[in-house]
């Protein structure tokens, strides 16, 4: 490569709005389906890895010039409402209620869901809720539609804390009306068949599925998740012309979605890619899946109160004389930077071991260290930017900064490769091998006392660089801050 015609292309690239990410020639419509919490239960750490990989997936795609549309497939339906309804009828606590709307939802869950195993009567009484909801009762639906209410503003809460949206939040709820129509679709179409009673899809052809059919209606004629979610594939087609359906959930759901592409496919639902971005677990020290000290799984609030809580001690420690408001807006941002990162920087598909102290680290390949890293840039080029240049042409003699310039065309290359098969591990890597080759470059290249015209030449560096970070970052769904 000659030296001047890397400072040329990085010269465009730093115009370039972009960056140098390939602009796709033929557009493809993505659905990307994530988050998809239940109603009326808390959000914990498991749904971490959907919602920060989904919200990462959906930005990359939108880069790379591709029409997205994001849906959050909310558990807001099925038998678990009955229980609830039960329960709200016969043991609400009103104030509990209005301190912990979620607790007191879970608590009634639970509460009915044990008198139902010791108790046929409570079992049925429940059963006959779910179906006097499903079959539009009025005062069973207004029931719901509070659950839904006091979720949706916890999901709200969090979304808002993690900055991800959604363009739709489609229920399975939504789909209610259009399931009796799809077992008898495929019913007609002979892909489904009863058994014992109830209502399958066989796949005796495919011998790893060969005595693991679909199961699309129950014997009480209540219909399921892979019901609601063909109906779903066929909406996502029919209204949104999707190309290409992302599910990403995880690994422990992999047969559904195996089975469900097959009854899709066999009965012609869509013209769509229809793909499981699946991910493994976090694990808490002992290698199982994380817990609180009681066993229970760790709410998504105070996780990520406890990330803002530790993140806050460290700028307070390194950065006492920073302001206090500011303190706690970097620390918000670190925080659940870190947390996304720790998760992102990992490849989707093995689990890993949830460690506060390895996210935080201000060393290695973590949020803090990036961050920092463009803080450091930004500062530099505070510094100087009065008599800063722009426009100027790049010189690349020393060997560091031509290291740094021709890493720097790079960026889109590696968010092609994190797009490929969507793993956002592609450009944690490229981004932290980035800002070690500004470490170098800065140390052997001075920039505030340098004199022109290699100052302006290497203040642009510092632009395409930090620039570079901060999209990157952006893309992963982590903010910057400019102090820290
Ligand atoms: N609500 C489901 C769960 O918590 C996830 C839904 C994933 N999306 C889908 N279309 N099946 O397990």
């Amino acid at each position: 490569l000659k030296r001047e015609s890397v400072a040329e292309f990085a010269a465009l690239q730093l115009q370039d709005p972009h960056l140098g990410i390939a602009q796709a020639e033929n557009p493809r419509t993505v659905v990307v389906d994530f988050s998809s919490p239940n109603v009326a239960k808390p959000m914990h750490v498991g749904h971490i890895r959907s919602t920060v990989l989904g919200d990462a997936v959906a930005r990359l795609l939108r880069s790379a010039g591709h029409n997205v549309i994001t849906d959050n497939h909310l558990g807001d339906w099925g038998t678990q409402f009955g229980k609830i309804i039960y329960g709200w009828k016969h043991h609400l606590d009103q104030e509990n209620l209005a301190k912990d709307p979620i607790g007191e939802m879970e608590r009634l869950y639970k509460l009915v869901n044990a008198q139902s195993e010791s108790d046929e009567a409570i079992a049925d009484a429940a059963r006959a809720e779910t179906a006097k909801l499903q079959n539009g009762d009025a005062e069973n639906k207004a029931i719901w539609d509070q659950l839904r209410e006091y979720s949706q503003e916890q999901f709200d809460e969090m979304y808002g804390r993690l900055n991800v949206n959604f363009d739709y939040t489609l229920g399975e709820s939504f789909y209610n009306d259009e399931l009796a129509g799809v077992v008898e679709d495929l019913q007609q179409r002979g892909l489904a068949k009863g058994s014992d009673g109830a209502m399958i899809v066989p796949f005796d052809d495919i011998p790893a599925l060969a005595d693991k059919p679909l199961l699309i209606q129950k014997r009480d004629g209540s219909f399921l998740y892979g019901t609601t979610d063909l109906a779903t594939i066929k909406y996502r087609q029919n209204e949104w012309h999707a190309n290409e359906i992302l599910y990403v959930v995880d690994a422990r759901q992999s047969l559904h979605f195996q089975q469900l592409f097959e009854t899709s496919k066999r009965a012609n639902y869509t013209n769509a890619t229809l793909r499981h971005i699946s991910f493994g677990s976090i694990l808490g020290d002992d290698g199982t899946p994380i817990k609180t000290r009681s066993g229970e799984s760790v709410k998504l609030r105070d996780l990520l109160d406890e990330a803002e809580s530790r993140a806050l001690e460290i700028v307070q420690e390194k950065n006492a004389a920073l302001d206090p408001e500011i303190q706690k807006q970097v620390a918000k941002a670190v925080g659940i930077g870190a947390i996304k990162y720790a998760d992102l920087s990992q490849n989707r598909v093995s689990d890993y071991i949830f460690s506060w102290e390895r996210m935080l680290a201000m060393q290695g390949n973590t949020a803090p260290y990036l961050m920092y890293a463009y803080v450091r840039i930004r500062s530099i080029m505070r510094q100087s930017e009065s008599t800063f240049d722009a426009g100027k042409v790049l010189l690349l003699e020393e060997d560091a900064a031509f290291e740094l310039a021709k890493f720097a065309l790079r960026f889109g290359e590696a968010v092609g490769r994190s797009l490929k098969d969507y793993r956002p591990t592609a450009l944690c890597a490229y981004l932290f091998h980035l800002a070690q080759k500004f470490t170098t470059f800065y140390d052997a290249c001075p920039v505030r006392s340098s004199e022109e015209p290699l100052r302006s030449s290497r203040l642009q560096l510092c632009q395409l660089t930090a620039d570079i970070l901060q999209r990157g970052l952006g893309l992963l769904g982590i903010e910057t801050v400019e102090q820290m």
